[in-house]
């Protein structure tokens, strides 16, 4: 490694302090562009957000997208599930917690968040608070989830994938107020996949390309496609095209970023470095 790109990518500075271009879990992440050119943006503290659409649509790059900026976070824990493995795996050495395609890991992961969960709605009760904020002692966790129908029906046994669906869906709904974000892809979230009760907890949803209206509907919510507004009429060809649906607004149509393999290496070097000079 030359001087000079060591000096670029690993500036000297103190220990503990936040490393300059680190960025903060409470800033928006960045997602891509939308029809206009204009930068589209997300929120993710105190947010979940849901992607869906059929295979090779793109919900993996736009998990990678958010994945990213949380790396790049230095005020937050990566808990990484991905039952493809190869998704999530190359951010795996700054993740606090990675796991593959085994469910039994998976639950002990999401048993341990859970924990985590309630010892932060403790010190809530005992301060007073209301929900964690960036000056709490409380790091923040990003959850991310790809193929979560791999989890919910497909390996273990039922009681497994029970226990799997109850733990998500405790975490998404009172994680928000304990900084704990929930972000998970999956094919279709159809009922028996992803159950109406999991679903709809969501605050955000992104719908990527689709073969009917409906299913749209299932990632968007129903009523959506009658409006105008269905991932059905993005052509197949337009790879990272979606639909962005935010709390109380109207689904927004924008394109993915796109980050390739080497961008994603040199991401997460850069990552473990803020990381360890934040430590
Ligand atoms: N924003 C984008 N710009 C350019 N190409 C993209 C974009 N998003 C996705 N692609 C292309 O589409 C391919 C499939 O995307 P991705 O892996 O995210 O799909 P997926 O929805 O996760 O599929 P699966 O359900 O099979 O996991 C990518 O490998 C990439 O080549
Ligand atoms: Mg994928």
């Amino acid at each position: 490694m030359s001087s000079h790109f060591a000096k670029q990518v690993f500036p000297r500075r103190n220990r503990g302090a936040t490393p300059r271009g680190a960025l903060f879990i409470y800033q928006p992440a960045y997602l891509g562009i939308d029809t206009r050119g204009k930068a589209v943006y997300l929120p993710l503290m105190y947010r979940n957000v849901l992607l869906g659409g059929e295979p090779g649509s793109g919900k993996s790059v736009a998990l990678g997208n958010i994945v990213s900026h949380a790396a790049l976070c230095t005020d937050v824990d990566l808990v990484l599930i991905d039952g493809k493995l190869v998704e999530l795996l190359p951010y795996a050495p700054v993740a606090k917690e990675f796991v593959g395609n085994n469910i039994n890991q998976a639950l002990k992961v999401l048993r341990g968040l859970q924990a985590e969960m309630d010892a932060r709605y403790l010190h809530l009760a005992r301060t007073g608070a209301k929900k964690i904020t960036s000056k709490d002692e409380f790091r923040a966790t990003l959850l991310a989830i790809d193929e979560l129908a791999y989890f919910s029906v497909t390996v273990g046994t039922p009681e497994q994938q029970k226990e799997f669906v109850t733990l998500v869906r405790d975490l998404v709904a009172r994680g928000r107020a304990a900084g704990i974000i929930v972000v998970a892809a999956t094919q279709r979230p159809s009922a028996d996949i992803v159950p109406t009760s999991l679903r709809d907890l969501f605050s955000y949803r992104i719908a990527f390309r689709c073969t009917t209206d409906s299913s749209s509907d299932i990632i968007l919510g129903t009523g959506w496609a009658k409006e105008g507004y269905s991932a059905k009429q993005i052509s197949p060809d337009a790879l990272g095209i979606g639909l962005l649906l935010a709390e109380g607004g109207i689904p927004r149509r924008f394109k993915t970023a796109f980050l390739t393999d080497l961008h994603v290496t040199k991401l997460v070097r850069r990552a473990a470095y803020f990381r360890r000079a934040a430590a």
